[in-house]
Parts: structure tokens; sequence; C-alpha cells
């Protein structure tokens, strides 16, 4: 039986013996072994059977030889690659020509790599395009790379972007992204979102937690049609994208409902507003993240399977809806993770860090809420995960369609900050009486505002 001890004895001696050993083989796995054991290869090793097994008929083989070739450090022979490149229909192998060519780092390899840039498969242009960034301040390099900025693939287009264009288009924020405005602190307004958020400077709020109107499944809202709805919540959305701060998240709760028939002789009509409402969001500068389900028991949700019970026919089938959708979005950015998480101080990252028990997968058990007042709104359990995963101590949490106010109140508990509009009076009188100055909201009261004085202290 061939080890891997042996193998690494046999490499060292440099001298063919691997390819003897190989030569003997019968089998594709014993092959693919050999290859797969050898790791580093030595500056004396003989590698002409690796150029021959560039002709195998089995891929794997192809693709192992090719990484191995990758290992010799420039004295490989790019010209034999790129002929297995150019009659190649694997499209595993074709990307482990172009990673190992541009490993490389040879300037002669340039004018190859400018070709890989046209190739069709985007991972391909990605690698390519990798390989010649190792080329730092060349101008032609330049040329070849910035009119990719127009590629029809988005990935293409973000490498090129972000190392082209994303400094001269940087964000100005004018805070520190930690720190916002004293204005906007424990405030809640009662008036039209998109009214208020005209007061609302760029880049002030850290994080959006929000569950909009369900179009008009409930009496607070009536939108003439679900267009208007949806172009109604691009604005806010994109309102909500400019006040938002550089990487920072917005998190929709929705799900899809149903608006009940005009008569018997029509059919109910459902509407997927998660999934409608997606493409305005991507489109205005919302990177998607996740989709976490929120999941509810059976027995709190209406009952839609009653009739399909009975009557059992196929077509008819109606099952009822125990969950909901939260789409987390992040404000697009070159910048990584760490950037954001790098401009909190030690203790602040420290103290936020999440305990224990956390959510480990994207469903959610959690039971819904009920009230006396408010028909929709969020059980607390959902705001602390979404706060705490979210966020940092201190943080701006943004609610545009406060309701009751648990994101505010959550907010308080979790030594965040909210911002909050509401504009039914209703709620926002309702608001007022769950909020308990004594207690939750001690440290820095509640400011309670008409749009009028929130503009007044926005000046
Ligand atoms: C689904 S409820 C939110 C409930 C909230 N999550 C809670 O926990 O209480 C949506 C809320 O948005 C409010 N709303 C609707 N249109 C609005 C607008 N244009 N500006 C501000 N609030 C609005 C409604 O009055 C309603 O209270």
């Amino acid at each position: 039986m061939i080890t891997k001890e042996h193998i690494t004895k046999l490499k060292q001696n440099g001298n063919g013996e691997i390819a003897a050993l190989i030569n003997t083989q019968r089998d594709v796995g014993s092959i693919n072994f050999i290859l797969e054991s050898l790791g580093r290869l030595p500056n004396n090793f003989n590698a002409e059977f690796l150029y021959e097994l560039l002709n195998h008929s089995h891929s794997q083989v192809r693709l192992n030889a090719v990484k191995n070739i990758g290992k010799l450090n420039g004295k490989s022979d790019t010209d034999c690659l790129f002929q297995l490149y150019q009659k190649e229909n694997d499209t595993t192998v074709r990307r482990e020509i172009v990673s190992s060519i541009g490993r490389q780092r040879k300037i002669s390899n340039k004018p190859i790599l400018f070709n890989f840039l046209k190739d069709e498969d985007p991972k391909i242009v990605c690698q390519a395009i990798r390989g010649l960034l190792v080329f730092e301040n060349d101008k032609e390099v330049e040329k070849n790379l910035r009119p990719l900025v127009n590629h029809p693939n988005e990935m293409v287009r973000t490498v090129i972007y972000k190392e082209y264009f994303a400094q001269e288009n940087q964000h100005k924020s004018v805070l520190p992204h930690a720190e916002t405005y004293d204005f906007l602190k424990n405030v809640v307004v009662n008036a039209d979102v998109l009214e208020t958020l005209k007061f609302v400077p760029d880049e002030s709020i850290h994080l959006t937690f929000t569950s909009p109107p369900y179009y008009n499944a409930r009496d607070y809202s009536i939108y003439p049609s679900y267009q208007a709805y949806l172009e109604f919540l691009e604005k806010v959305f994109l309102e909500t994208h400019r006040i938002t701060k550089e990487g920072r998240f917005l998190i929709v709760n929705t799900s899809p409902i149903i608006i009940p028939r005009v008569s018997r002789s029509h059919s109910s009509k459902r509407y997927g507003i998660p999934f409608d409402l997606h493409p305005y969001l991507v489109k205005n500068g919302w990177d998607f993240i996740d989709d976490i389900v929120w999941l509810k028991p059976e027995s709190s949700v209406k009952n839609r399977i009653g009739g399909f019970m009975q009557h059992r026919k196929p077509l008819g089938y109606k099952p009822n809806s125990i969950t909901e959708y939260l789409m987390v979005y992040r404000k697009s950015t070159e910048k990584l993770l760490d950037w954001n998480i790098r401009n909190y101080n030690y203790k602040t990252v420290e103290e936020s860090k999440v305990a224990d028990g956390y959510e480990t997968s994207n469903v959610w058990k959690i039971d819904p809420c009920f009230d006396k007042v408010h028909s929709a709104i969020f059980p607390v359990e959902l705001c602390k995960r979404v706060i705490q995963y979210y966020s940092y101590k201190g943080d701006l949490i943004f609610d545009p369609f406060g309701g009751s106010g648990t994101v505010g109140r959550t907010a308080k508990l979790l030594d965040r900050l909210f911002f909050l509009t509401e504009q039914e009076p209703k709620y926002f009188e309702y608001m007022k009486t769950k909020t308990k100055p004594h207690t939750m909201f001690n440290e820095r009261k509640t400011r309670f505002l008409t749009l009028e004085q929130f503009q007044e202290i926005a000046k």
C-alpha cells in the first residue's frame, strides 16, 4: 500500500521516482492520492511527468497535475498550461490553470493573464484580475482592468470598483463611525417617516429594524395600489440608506399577505411582500445578507387549512402560514465587517459580545405577541436578538414604523439608543403610556415630538 510517508521519501529524492510510481498505477484513485500527497515540491524535483498528466483522460488527474505545476514557483512551463486552457472543458481545471499562472507573479505572464480577462467564466476573470493586481502601479495593468468596471458580472465589477474607483467616491461622514447626533438620541416623532427624514443628516444611524405596514391588510394603512405601496417602501428604504452609516444593517420583517375576496365569485389575492420588495432594496444599494425565518406555533396563526381538511381536493390546498421573514441587508460598501468593528473601542466590543445561548440557525422559533391597542407588535425576544446580533452598545437604532415602540424600549434595555417615527397619533400616545420614565428611560429621557418640534431641534 502506498503511504504518505513513502511518497514524501520518494519526492525528496527528486530524480523521477514519483513518476515511476505513478506509471505503475492502474487506477485513477491511486494516481490522485499520490498527486494530492505531494505537498511542497523540492527545488530539484523532476516535474516532467506532471506535464504528461495534463493529457490524462480523467479531469481530476489533470486538475491535480495543474495544482502541482503551480507549486513549481516560476519554473513551470506556462505555454503548456495555456495550451491545456485552450482545449480544456472542465471549469475547475480551467480555473486552476489561471490561478497557477497568476501565482507565478511573472511580468512575462501579463499577456496571457490579459487574455483570460476575455473568458466567459467570471471566476476565471476574477482569478486573472487577482493575478494582475500583484503588479502594483503598473499602467498597462490598470489600462486593461479599469474598463472592467462595466463588466456584465457583478463580482468582477465590484473588484474593479474597489481597486480603482472606491477611493474617488468615498463616503464623507461628518461624525466618527460609533457616534451620532444628540438630537436624534431616544426621540420619537409623531409624523410621516418621509417628512421626518428630511431633517435627519446623512450617515447618522447604525441599525434599522422595522416591520412596515402590511399593504392594505390592516386598518392602519391604505394605499391606492400594491405598486404604490411598494414605491412608498422604496422611498422609505432609500432614505434609510442615506441616513445609515457605512456598511451597517437593515432588517425588514414582512410576510406574504392575503387580501380577502371581494365576493364569493372572486378569489382572495395573495401578495408576496418580501419577494416583491427585495429587488427595490438591492437596486438601491442594499446588499442582501440573510433571510431569517420567524417560526410561530401553528395554534397562534389564522386557520386556512380548515376547508381542505373537509374536502381534500388537490389544488384547494391552503397551508397555515406559520412563518414571517426577517430579510437582512447591509449598506453596500467596499469595506469588510472588520472595518466596522474596528471603529469601536475595546470596552464597547467586549461589553457588546453576544452571550451564550444565541440562535445558531436562520429559523427563529418565537411566540408572537398580541396587544389590545396595536394589532401587529414585535415580540420583545425578536427585537432583542436582532439588536444584539446587529449592533453595538451605544448605537442608534432606527424604526421608521414605530407602532407601539417595541424597538425603542428593547434598544434602551440593551444599552442602545433609538430613533422612531410613527404617524398615527393613537399609537404615538399609546407608546407614551408604555414608557416608564423612572425605570426604562431614566438615563436619557425619551422625547416625544411633533414634526415641528423635531424640525426645531434638528436646526
Ligand atoms: C407593523 S406596524 C409596526 C409595529 C411595531 N413593530 C411594534 O412593535 O409595535 C407598522 C406601523 O407603521 C405605522 N406607519 C404606517 N405608515 C407610516 C408612515 N408613513 N410613517 C410613519 N409610520 C407609519 C403604522 O401606523 C403602524 O403603527
